[in-house]
């Protein structure tokens, strides 16, 4: 597989050759990457449809790959307004092209902690909100929460923490093991792991499910789980 361009602790970017290689590196990093697009894409359309015009989010959306697929996913969702939303310029011009010729996408440059949510009925943050800040993180959600409609939803599929160390180690050395069966060499993922020191941060399913709650939504859960990577459903 293409490699990425890794070279010391923490400095993980989505910038300069990464959105080229990003696809492929994710299919083989994270279990579940291509099953969890097809879950949200199903998932959308319980929240999409009816006379009322919709609209969609995708927040993170590096390279279009889902905001693609979910802006054609069935008569409900071709019908919705798309948005999807990156703060890095190579990303949102990945993303542009990945969905050129699609009139119901508009991708935006710009960062989850400052953009206004327009109202709206489906938001999806993929691999996302899992590099902002705690203290950031529960203020996005906030705002999300405030933009969706009520019946809206939101879904995440994050990194998140085991409940104690045993758990975290014996999760970790499978995550591990993924990588190695995928292709990854030892190097490879030793070099991710340094780059993403400070970076990324995770926090546990716990932590998650009680910042849903004080962000306002209304009924909260796990939807999807496989080793470190989880998605979660909060509707409002
Ligand atoms: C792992 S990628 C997302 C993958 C994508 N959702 C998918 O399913 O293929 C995370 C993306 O979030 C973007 N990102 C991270 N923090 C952000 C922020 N605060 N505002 C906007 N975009 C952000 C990054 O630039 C990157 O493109």
């Amino acid at each position: 597989m293409t490699s990425l361009p890794i070279t010391s602790p923490g400095s993980w970017v989505f910038s300069g050759d990464v959105p080229a290689v990003f696809v492929d590196h994710a299919r083989h990093s994270v279990p579940l990457y291509d099953a969890g697009h097809d879950l949200v894409c199903d998932l959308s359309t319980c929240f999409l449809g009816g006379d009322q015009p919709r609209v969609g989010y995708e927040l993170g959306s590096a390279t279009g790959q889902l905001l693609r697929r979910l802006a054609g996913h069935g008569p409900a969702n071709a019908a919705t307004h798309w948005i999807g939303v990156d703060r890095e310029a190579a990303m949102v011009e990945a993303a542009r092209e990945h969905c050129a010729g699609l009139g119901n996408v508009e991708v935006v440059a710009g960062d989850l902690t400052e953009i206004a949510f327009q109202p709206c009925d489906f938001v999806v943050a993929y691999l996302t909100m899992h590099f902002l800040p705690p203290g950031q993180r529960r203020q996005v959600l906030r705002r999300i929460c405030q933009a969706l409609r009520p019946g809206g939803a939101f879904f995440m599929f994050d990194k998140v923490l085991a409940p104690g160390a045993q758990l975290e180690d014996l999760i970790t050395t499978l995550h591990y093991r993924f990588k190695r069966n995928a292709g990854l060499s030892p190097e490879e993922i030793l070099d991710k792991k340094e780059s993403l020191l400070g970076v990324l941060r995770p926090v546990s399913t716990d932590d998650n499910l009680t910042v849903f709650e004080e962000a306002g939504f209304t009924s909260y859960g796990t939807i999807l789980k496989y080793l470190a990577f989880e998605g979660f459903i909060a509707i409002k």
